[in-house]
């Protein structure tokens, strides 16, 4: 009842839609019992006292009606429908922005096909959940209240008996609503598995083709296809099974109509017109019951879907900003963690880890794979939190600063080089939107990407999702850094690619890297030779813990962990 509460909530900005609808709800309502009505003095005056005036309005009456119903029909499935539309559209945009807000740990909690399927599949059904409730509710409910009241004004006596059969129906309609809840909840999941499985294959094409298999993810997507079907079938099983179920149950009220009615009118105490109009009324009353009855199964339906949406809505973010934020406008640049431990989930994965960057030194960390460099990386962000210690910014804590500050000093370079379907030059100006090209193009040439952007069709303003533009990844790797350059923060964080490029592109990306670090505080994921060589300070991690610092120099004579890996990696 709650979730539905708060379903209705998003209809109130479209309250004036929804009133509209209702009005014409109303009209639709009253023609219909109009209809019903009109039965009595259609058979009595024309077939029993031949009224010719009667004969030749009747007609025209009907037409005229008919066309009421039509226009008001109109007028209220178009308000109510559209009323639904925009809430969705409210809805799906506050989900979005929802995802916006929450933390890393959200995304990598939930593969991508299924955050997608839930904005896309379940906020889907919520809307005809809160459509069909007010159609159902307002026009078939007023219907059935006008139809209702022909069948008292008629015969009240008889009007008990299809009084006392409606209720019933609503028993089994009940039952079979909370059955297509859960199944409903089911489906949606299984949505979230085929979107993920789609997502998945079809951005993974390459390796799929390379290890053929093509016939694998077929089967697997024709099995979870399959599950959902299952799923769907015992859905319409229950919902084909409702109405039988409610004819059968109102045949009882019909037929006690037709053997009380029908003695009544034998006997001389009801004339048949007025038991003909009874009957009209009451076949006329069962459609407009039986959709309201489904209405509520397809609530019933949209409630499992908003419970889903509802419960990431209601997530708190992992990490916010403070209440009593500190200022910063420009950092100084020095980094420090402070005895720092941090865990995914229940495996500690560092381990009272310290280390220091001051203003413009670069500080390379290295180690095995899984050792929890990256790890280190996303805590300066406030990427995730620490459990223990404290990572510094100049000296502060970064949970007293603001994100937004904290994070404008910050320029990420990551491993993968992520471009979004946009133009080259907003591509590199992502950091400050508003950059004039001079600057775009200052930024680009000491990434040395200037030159090949200048050699695509477009130059600066090329579409990088367009057909036939294709960046080789050390162009893509120049572009990240071009962005980052671009920024100007304090503090570099760089993840090198490990994918090694040929020679010459090798070379501009590490002197386009050279120009990056100039000035920064960087602290580097080192896969190369010359980022180690450069370094101010090597520091060595293993199993979550510092292990090993110092030059390569030192570190070398040393002969730890460090020659190790140098032994392996660089040598
Ligand atoms: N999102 C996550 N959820 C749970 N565990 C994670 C997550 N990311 C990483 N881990 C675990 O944390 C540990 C450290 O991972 P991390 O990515 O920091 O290693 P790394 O040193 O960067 O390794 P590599 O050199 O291979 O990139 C690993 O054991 C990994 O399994
Ligand atoms: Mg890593």
């Amino acid at each position: 009842m709650d979730t539905f509460k708060r379903l209705i909530v998003y209809s109130k900005p479209y309250g004036w839609r929804i009133a509209i609808s209702m009005v014409a709800s109303f009209a639709v309502g009253g023609t219909d019992a109009a209809i019903a009505y009109m039965v009595e003095p259609l058979l009595k005056k024309i077939f029993t006292e031949k009224d010719m005036t009667i004969f030749v309005l009747l007609p025209v009456a009907v037409i005229i009606v008919f066309l009421a119903r039509g226009v008001a029909r109109f007028i209220q499935e178009y308000y109510i429908r559209t009323a639904g539309q925009l809430a969705i559209q409210d809805i799906r945009n506050e989900f979005y922005r929802k995802h916006m807000e929450l933390s890393l740990r959200h995304f990598s909690d939930n593969p991508a096909g299924v955050l997608i399927s839930r904005v896309m599949s379940d906020v889907g059904q919520m809307q005809q959940g809160v459509a069909n409730v007010v159609t159902g509710l307002l026009r078939d409910g007023v219907t059935a209240i006008g139809l209702l009241g022909v069948i008292f004004y008629r015969n009240w006596q008889l009007a008990l008996i299809t009084f006392i059969v409606l209720p019933l129906t609503a028993l089994p309609a009940q039952k079979i609503g909370m059955r297509i809840k859960k199944l409903a909840k089911q489906s949606l999941e299984q949505m979230g598995e085929i979107t993920s499985i789609l997502q998945e294959t079809f951005t993974g094409i390459k390796v799929i083709k390379a290890f053929r298999l093509e016939q694998r993810v077929i089967d697997r997507f024709s099995r979870t296809n399959f599950g959902l079907y299952r799923n769907l079938r015992k859905s319409i099983k229950y919902s084909a099974l409702h109405t039988p179920i409610m004819e059968v149950i109102t045949s009882f009220g019909v037929a006690g109509v037709i053997w009380f009615g029908g003695s009544q009118v034998l006997g001389g105490r009801m004339s048949a017109s007025e038991f003909f109009s009874f009957l009209t009324a009451m076949v006329m009353l069962y459609s407009p019951v039986k959709k309201v009855l489904n209405a509520y199964n397809s609530v019933q339906q949209s409630i499992g879907a908003a419970e889903r949406v509802f419960d990431v809505l209601d997530q708190k973010p992992e990490v916010e900003d403070p209440a009593d934020p500190l200022t910063l406008v420009k950092a100084r640049g020095d980094v420090e963690l402070r005895n720092v431990s941090f865990r995914y989930n229940d495996e500690e994965v560092l381990r009272d880890v310290s280390l220091t960057a001051r203003r413009g030194e670069v500080i390379a960390l290295v180690g095995p794979s899984g050792a929890g460099k990256t790890t280190i990386m996303s805590l300066i962000p406030r990427f995730y939190d620490v459990a223990g210690g404290a990572v510094l910014l100049d000296g502060i804590d970064v949970r007293r600063l603001r994100l937004d500050d904290l994070l404008s000093q910050i320029a990420l370079v990551d491993q993968e080089t992520v471009l979004f379907n946009d133009t080259i030059a907003n591509n590199i100006r992502l950091g400050c939107p508003g950059a004039p090209l001079e600057d775009v193009e200052r930024a680009a040439r000491a990434a040395f990407a200037h030159d090949f952007i200048m050699e695509m069709p477009e130059g600066y303003e090329t579409n990088i999702g367009d057909r036939g533009v294709r960046l080789s990844g050390g162009q893509r790797q120049r572009l990240c850094i071009a962005r980052a350059i671009l920024k100007d923060a304090p503090i570099l964080l760089l993840d090198e690619a490990t994918s090694a490029l040929d020679t010459e592109s090798e070379h501009m990306v590490q002197q386009a890297l050279a120009n990056l670090m100039q000035n920064r505080t960087t602290l580097v994921i080192a896969h190369r030779l010359s980022t180690v060589l450069h370094a101010d300070r090597i520091v060595v991690i293993d199993k979550g813990r510092v292990v090993e610092t110092g030059t390569n120099d030192e570190l070398l004579a040393r002969g730890g962990l460090y020659r190790k890996l140098y032994d392996m990696q660089f040598t």
